[in-house]
C-alpha cells in the first residue's frame, strides 16, 4: 500500500530569544555591507521564531530525533540564504567583494570564540562532526608520530572516532580502548592505569549519543595536567548546549568538535577548537586556508549560519535545559513501571538532558520506530549511523547488556522546542503500543 505522504505546514510560535548575529556594540559601528547591517538590524529587534510541523492526517509531527539531526532554524536559513545571495565572493579574493566575505568569516570566528571564552584564532571551521573527529585524531597521529604510536579513548565513542582509531591501528598505531561502567561511564583509575610514555592522545566523548551519558571530563583533565604533552580531545557533538560547556571547554582540554546541524545549524559544516600551542597536522592540503590548518574554500553560508544557531543555542540556555529535563523526565516517570520497560539513560545529573534510552522487551528497535512513525511521533533506534544496519548498539553492548536487549534499544532525543504536551502525546501512543506489543508476543 502507498503511504500517504505528509504535507508541510506552517505555524508561528513566539520568539523565544533574539536573532542575534556578529553584532555587538563594536561590529555594529563597523558595518559596512548590506548583509551585515541586515543582521545588525535582526540582533537589535526581537524576531519571532518560526516552526515547522508535518501535518500528518490531522495531527502534528512530534520530532524526538534531534541527536540524529536538528531543523536549521529559520534565521539560520535566512543569513544562509542573505549570504548565499549578497556575500557570496571567495574570502581569499583580494578585491573588495572578497574582502567582505573575509569580514563576515572572521567576525563568524570571532562570535563563535566569543561564545565558548576562547580566542579566534583557536577556531578552525570543517564540514561537521566526523571530520572535526578524523582530523584530531589523524591530525595528532601524523604531528606526534615520532613522540609515540599509543592513543587512549573509550568504548562507547561515535563510529566517527571508532572507525578513525581502527584505521590507525592498520598503521600501526597502539589504541587503548577504555571499559564502561553500567551507565556507560568511563573509571578514572582505568584511564591513569592506561597511560603509557608513549601515549600521544586521549579522545573523550562529553556526551555518548546512544544513551546521554555525561563523561567526567573535568577528572579526566586533571589526571592529564600531570601530562601536559598528551593532546586531549573531547567531542562535544552532542555535549554543546546541554548545560555542561563548563566541563567541555575546561582548563585542559586541547582539542574539542563540534557540529553544526545538530544545533539548528544547516548540515556541513562544523568546528573544532584547537588550544595555543598545540598542532595537528592538516588533513586536507591545498591552498591554505584556516591559517594552513584545513584547506579549501570556506563555506560561508553554512559558517554564518552557524554562528548565528550557536549563539541562539547558548541564549538562556539554562531555561533550554530545565524545559529538555522536564520532558525526559515527564516520559521516563510514565515509562519506567512498565514489565517490559528497561530504560538506560537516568534522568539524574550525570546524563544529558534530551536523550533517553530504552526498549520494549522481545520487540525489535525498528518496529518499535515504525509504529511510532505511523503515530506521527519520530524517534530512532539508538544511532542514526546504526540504524539503517540494523545493529546492535555498540553503547549498551559495550555495558555489558545481552545482544537481544542491544538490538531492540530506541532512542529519544529532545531540543528546547519540545513541550511537556508532546509528552503527554507521547505518553498516550506509549500505552497503546505496549498493549499491542504485549497481545502480539503473547499470541505468538
Ligand atoms: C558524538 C558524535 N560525534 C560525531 C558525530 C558526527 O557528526 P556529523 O554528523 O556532523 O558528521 C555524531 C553524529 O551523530 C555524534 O553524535
Amino acid at each position: 500500500m502507498v503511504k500517504k505522504r505528509p504535507t508541510l505546514i506552517k505555524k508561528t510560535e513566539k520568539a523565544t530569544g533574539n536573532g542575534g548575529f556578529l553584532c555587538d556594540d563594536e561590529s555594529k559601528k563597523t558595518c559596512f555591507n548590506l548583509i551585515i547591517w541586515y543582521n545588525c538590524k535582526e540582533f537589535l529587534s526581537k524576531v519571532s521564531a518560526r516552526r515547522y510541523f508535518l501535518e500528518s492526517e490531522g495531527s502534528s509531527m512530534i520530532y524526538f530525533d534531534n541527536s540524529a539531526t536538528t531543523q536549521a532554524a529559520p534565521t539560520v536559513l535566512d543569513t544562509y540564504t542573505k549570504v548565499s545571495q549578497q556575500v557570496w565572493g571567495n574570502p581569499s579574493s583580494l578585491h573588495n567583494f572578497g574582502e567582505s566575505a573575509y569580514q563576515l568569516l572572521e567576525q563568524s570566528r570571532q562570535q563563535i570564540a566569543d561564545l565558548l571564552n576562547v580566542k579566534a584564532r583557536e577556531i578552525f571551521f570543517t564540514s561537521g562532526g566526523t571530520e572535526g573527529d578524523n582530523w584530531v585524531l589523524k591530525g595528532t597521529a601524523m604531528e606526534k608520530r615520532t613522540f609515540g604510536k599509543h592513543l587512549i579513548t573509550t568504548a562507547v565513542e561515535h563510529p566517527a572516532i571508532h572507525n578513525s582509531m581502527e584505521q590507525l591501528k592498520e598503521l600501526g598505531f597502539d589504541v587503548t580502548y577504555l571499559p564502561v561502567d553500567q551507565e556507560g561511564r568511563i573509571s578514572i583509575d582505568d584511564l591513569k592505569a592506561a597511560i603509557r610514555p608513549d601515549t600521544i592522545l586521549v579522545s573523550v566523548m562529553a556526551v555518548n549519543n546512544e544513551i546521554g551519558t555525561i563523561q567526567p571530563l573535568q577528572a579526566v583533565a586533571d589526571v592529564l595536567k600531570d601530562y601536559p604533552k598528551i593532546h586531549f580531545h573531547i567531542d562535544a557533538v552532542q555535549g554543546i548546549g546541554k548545560g555542561i560547556q563548563k566541563l567541555i571547554m575546561n582548563d585542559r582540554v586541547d582539542f574539542v568538535t563540534f557540529s553544526g546541524h545538530k544545533f539548528h545549524a544547516t548540515r556541513g559544516v562544523g568546528f573544532i577548537y584547537a588550544r595555543t600551542g598545540r598542532k595537528l597536522a592538516p588533513l586536507m592540503a591545498g591552498g591554505g586556508q584556516e591559517n594552513n590548518w584545513r584547506s579549501g574554500t570556506e563555506n560561508l553560508p553554512a559558517i554564518a549560519g552557524m554562528a548565528k544557531a550557536l549563539r541562539l543555542l547558548l541564549t538562556d540556555e539554562d531555561q533550554k535545559v530545565a524545559r529538555e529535563r522536564a520532558v525526559k523526565q515527564r516520559i521516563y516517570d510514565h515509562i519506567k513501571d512498565f514489565a517490559k520497560v528497561d530504560i538506560f539513560s537516568r534522568p539524574t545529573d550525570g546524563f544529558a538532558p534530551h536523550i533517553l534510552c530504552f526498549t520494549i522487551n522481545g520487540v525489535r528497535g525498528e518496529t518499535i520506530v515504525h509504529a511510532f512513525e505511523d503515530q506521527g511521533i519520530y524517534i530512532s533506534t539508538t544511532s542514526a549511523c546504526s540504524s539503517k544496519k540494523h545493529m546492535a548498539s555498540s553503547t549498551l553492548m559495550a555495558m555489558h547488556t545481552p545482544e537481544a536487549v542491544a538490538t531492540s534499544a530506541v532512542r529519544i532525543s529532545l531540543d528546547e522546542n519540545n513541550t511537556l504536551a508532546e509528552a503527554d502525546e507521547f505518553n498516550q501512543i506509549f500505552d497503546k503500543l505496549y498493549q499491542r506489543f504485549s497481545k502480539i508476543n503473547a499470541d505468538a
